[in-house]
């Protein structure tokens, strides 16, 4: 199997489209560490991967708490692949945004894979090798009213894939960001309900939601030495809603 031997840390992982990246990971012979703040999602997204005679682990951590994102990258030991997926999503106006609520999405969204990148790229660096995969969005191309602080933690995340792979990638470690269309996840649901989530599918070239395992068989591709020369790349995989 393509990644036997190798580590994979994905964040947000106890759910939607991290929790089948995980899947998929271990699928391919990876050994994966699973994370979130939900240790009962957690445990459920290691018993799939081990019921299907993949390798897990689950490790709790709150993202926007630095400690525990240390605490995190110390027990995930050395990772060879590590997934920036975990993301919050509440929207609202600009005129009306709150600083909290916009504290709250710069510390998930931006700062946390910013430290913990910077915690574990070294030992990556160090062996001569490594994949980090960001999780972006298709609302980092194109202005959609309510999501301001969101789209703009996700844009800037794409502007970090350029810079890590810059600072990276000579070393042998590629940075890549998937970024996804309105894929069918709890996230998704939560904040559009299914009617919502139905409409703002049709408004892709292929007028529907995408599956988590179509975005997390991208993560997957990024992973893996089937893309040995891709780096500082963002793919939209958004079923042409930033193409046309
Ligand atoms: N679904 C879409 O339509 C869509 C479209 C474009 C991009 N995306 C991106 O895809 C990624 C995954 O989205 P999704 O729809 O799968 O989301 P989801 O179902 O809401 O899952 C989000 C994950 O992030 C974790 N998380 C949130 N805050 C955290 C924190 N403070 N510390 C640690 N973990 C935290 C959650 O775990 P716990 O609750 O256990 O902490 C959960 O596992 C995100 O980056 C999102 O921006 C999604």
């Amino acid at each position: 199997m393509e990644l036997t031997g190798k580590t994979a840390l994905v964040t947000g992982s106890t759910a939607g489209i991290g929790a089948e990246a995980a899947r998929l990971l271990a699928a391919a012979g990876a050994e994966v560490v699973v994370s979130g703040r939900n240790a009962e999602r957690g445990a459920a997204t290691v018993r799939s991967i081990t019921d299907e005679g993949g390798r897990g682990r689950f490790l709790a951590a709150d993202l926007t708490d630095l400690d525990s994102l240390h605490q995190l990258a110390a027990a995930a030991g050395e990772v060879d692949i590590l997934v920036n997926n975990a993301a919050v999503f509440p929207g609202a106006p600009t005129v009306t945004q709150d600083v909290e609520s916009f504290d709250a999405v710069l510390a998930a969204n931006i700062r946390a894979p910013y430290f913990l990148t910077a915690a574990l790229a070294p030992g990556m660096i160090a062996r001569g090798s490594g994949s980090i995969v960001n999780v972006s969005t298709m609302a980092a191309k194109v202005g959609m009213p309510g999501l301001s602080v969101y789209s703009a933690t996700k844009a800037a995340l794409e502007s970090l894939t350029r810079t890590w792979a810059a600072e990276f990638s000579p070393a042998g470690v590629r940075v890549n960001t998937v970024a996804p269309g309105p894929t069918r996840t709890d996230m998704v649901l939560a904040a559009m309900g299914e009617e919502g989530a139905q409409q703002i599918g049709k408004t892709t070239l292929l007028g529907r939601l995408a599956t988590p395992r179509e975005i997390a068989e991208v993560i997957l591709f990024l992973a893996s030495d089937r893309a040995a020369y891709l780096t500082g790349a963002t793919i939209a995989a958004d079923a042409g809603r930033t193409a046309a």
